[in-house]
């Protein structure tokens, strides 16, 4: 029997393309470059699967060209999803799968990374010294904050969410409290203080770290009116997607000074960073390096080949986005 076509938009690490390419007949590009949207529609209409990546926007108008169409799956290889119209898909029969909890641990170590490297001034004592302006030890050089016994404000306590929090509470000392839209039996092994609202739990928190999932419900969900409540050293930490943050509000705080500094991975318009957020004060900026370990990378596109695997088998798919 002949293998399922599947259109590999990205190129993975390769233990896990040697995987998908046992199992199935895979196109991709040698070069790893960005298909533009002609190129992913032509690729949907001509395989029965497509394993794409955060970099790829499928959406409704996207999805409107697929008109006799081969693919049946969408199998994205990240857990985020906003760059893919669920229900658009769903109405085009084609379904939507995710790679949840192998990126869990390492998306946290970026958060807590970024925690220090605001809290500590890691970045900024790096360009001094590899500037050649670093003029020696000093009792006031380059003091940042401690974050032993200062309050972690978690906003979204998923998987993601309480994997920093519990790093923060263990590994750094900090108190946990947090904000999360439905209510929560079982937080795990630390304790945590609830708030019914963002603005509250701004007001009480040293840094705030954003891990709910991006949709229309949570777009800019840290708004002006939740930025104005931080104290003036508070930091923000963004490690979930650009959208849920107001990116020019964030800016104008940062510019007045109003909050004391913030550490991002995901920016609102990937590559293309706003001029004015580069050139704010204290801030940390990673490129989207959230799930970006071996382990994970290769993790993730397992977990893909098993969600394709199961999906062509008739077996039950195990990550169906709904
Ligand atoms: C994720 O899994 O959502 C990462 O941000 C990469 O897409």
């Amino acid at each position: 029997m002949s293998k399922p076509k599947i259109l590999l938009t990205r190129r993975w690490p390769k233990e896990a393309e040697s995987k998908l390419f046992n199992f199935f007949d895979v196109t991709f590009d040698e070069n790893d470059r960005p298909l533009c949207q002609e190129e992913l529609i032509d690729g949907m209409k001509l395989h029965d699967g497509i394993a794409c990546t955060v970099t790829d926007k499928i959406d409704a108008m996207t999805l409107s060209e697929i008109t006799s169409h081969k693919c049946k799956i969408i199998a994205n290889y990240g857990v985020g999803v906003n760059h893919i119209d669920i229900k658009a898909a769903s109405q085009k029969g084609i379904l939507v799968t995710n790679t949840p909890d192998v990126l869990t641990e390492t998306t946290a170590e970026i958060a807590i990374t970024l925690i220090l490297m605001t809290g500590r001034r890691a970045s900024e004592g790096e360009r001094e010294l590899r500037t050649g302006g670093w003029e020696g030890w000093k009792p006031t050089h380059l003091l940042g904050q401690s974050l032993n016994n200062k309050t972690l404000g978690i906003v979204g306590m998923g998987r993601i969410g309480r994997a920093t929090a519990k790093k923060a509470a263990f590994g750094l000392g900090m108190k946990v409290a947090y904000y999360n839209r439905s209510p929560i039996s079982d937080l795990g092994p630390f304790e945590a203080q609830k708030f019914d609202s963002i603005r509250e739990l701004c007001a009480c928190s040293d840094f705030v770290s954003l891990h709910c999932a991006s949709s229309e419900d949570t777009k800019h969900i840290l708004d002006s009116e939740a930025i104005a409540a931080l104290s003036t050293d508070a930091i923000v930490i963004n490690t979930a997607r650009g959208d849920v943050l107001d990116e020019e509000a964030l800016i104008t705080a940062l510019e007045d000074g109003s909050i004391g500094g913030a550490g991002l991975d995901v920016y609102q318009n990937e590559p293309n960073i706003n001029a004015r957020l580069l050139e704010a004060p204290n801030t940390v900026f990673l490129p989207h390096l959230g799930s970006a370990t071996i382990e994970t990378r290769n993790a993730m596109g397992f977990r893909v080949v098993q969600n394709l695997e199961s999906f062509f088998t008739g077996k039950k798919v195990p990550d169906v986005v709904v």
